[in-house]
């Protein structure tokens, strides 16, 4: 079974995104950028993202935002028209599940937290690495939005960078009656 990898950027207070979608606030230079392309070339196969993860890139016109992985927008509409984009529709816990149990690397969950919320519920989600940055929000979009009941994680590395970024590297403990 191939992991699925929640990797994204956040705000010391956990901010993923401010409530209007504007991601601004991140450091986009130094190591930590430059190890998480690397990272995306070579540990992962795949790549999921919830549709307003994909719009986010559309308002710049990046309409093939990872064109080297295989690419999944989980959807209810069917208006993506790039070719190197897969938009699913069906429930995404089912159609995660069986993309975990195909062969390859493992599989990178970019977000946003509606998307990482339902699968972290459906205990589908087997590590969290988040960059985090040296700035406060005060408010905005979290790492998730709300969940039933908590979810215990393993501390495996925390990195940190000159310019002030940190990389918590958290595994998902498996559910209790797992
Ligand atoms: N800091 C970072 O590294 C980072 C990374 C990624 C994203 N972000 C930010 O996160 C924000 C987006 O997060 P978000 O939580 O608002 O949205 P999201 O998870 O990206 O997308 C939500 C949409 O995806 C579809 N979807 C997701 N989960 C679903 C489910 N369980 N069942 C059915 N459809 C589902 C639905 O699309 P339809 O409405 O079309 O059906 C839903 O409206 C953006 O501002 C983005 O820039 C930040």
């Amino acid at each position: 079974m191939r992991k699925l990898i929640y990797h994204v950027a956040a705000s010391l207070d956990g901010f993923i995104a401010h409530e209007d979608h504007i991601v601004e606030g991140f450091l986009n230079e130094g190591d930590h950028a430059t190890e998480y392309l690397e990272s995306l070339k070579n540990d992962y196969d795949t790549v999921l993202m919830g549709r307003k993860t994909y719009d986010f890139g559309l308002q710049f016109g990046v309409t093939n935002p990872y064109p080297w992985l295989k690419q999944y927008v989980f959807s209810s509409r069917q208006d993506i028209t790039e070719p190197n984009i897969s938009v699913i529709s069906s429930d995404p816990s089912e159609f995660v599940t069986r993309l975990k149990a195909e062969t390859g690397k493992s599989i990178y969950l970019c977000g946003g937290a509606t998307l990482a919320t339902t699968l972290l519920e459906n205990h589908l989600i087997d590590e969290i690495l988040v960059k985090i940055n040296p700035v406060l929000f005060g408010t905005g979009i979290g790492l998730t939005r709300a969940l039933p009941a908590f979810l215990a994680l393993e501390l495996k590395s925390c990195k940190t960078y000159a310019n002030g970024v940190l990389l918590v590297h958290h595994i998902v403990k498996p559910k209790l009656n797992a």
